[in-house]
């Protein structure tokens, strides 16, 4: 076991794995969706009388102890993704660099179905903000 966000792992073959959990910032909601609705209405992680359960079950907080925004958050943990990407990227003795993150970091890759609530909670999917940081890899 290895705790990704604390620090990369390497493997045998001088692959460094870093990770982040991620967060979401609504940013793979469909277009559609956030043209109709604001960020209060998202923030509220309901619809239609379903519940994102991270409502009630995840509270961020900051140094000072302050709850954090989704938005906050998913800025945070890109930030410490960059950091760990930039401290194994351009090191000479690896091989390869994988990252690894639980929420999605491409729109692309999120099962759409066009419909609602299913669309309004992919909202929660991830942050196309871990591609941006993955990116620095692509050379
Ligand atoms: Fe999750």
């Amino acid at each position: 076991m290895h705790y990704l966000p604390a620090s990369p792992a390497r493997d045998r073959r001088r692959r460094e794995i870093v990770g982040s959990c991620g967060w979401y910032d609504y940013s793979l909601a469909p277009p559609w969706l956030l043209s109709t609705i604001d960020s209060k209405a998202l923030a509220a992680k309901q619809f239609g009388g379903v519940m994102w359960k991270d409502a009630l079950c995840i509270a961020f907080r900051d140094r000072a102890g302050e709850l954090m925004g989704d938005v906050e958050v998913a800025r945070t943990m890109e930030k410490e993704l960059k950091a760990q990407i930039d401290l194994v990227a351009d090191r000479a003795d690896v091989k390869e660099v994988i990252v690894a993150t639980h929420h999605q970091p491409f729109y692309e890759v999120v099962n759409r179905t066009g419909t609602l609530p299913w669309e309004y909670f992919n909202a929660f999917m991830g942050s196309t903000g871990s591609a941006r940081s993955s990116r620095a890899l692509r050379r």
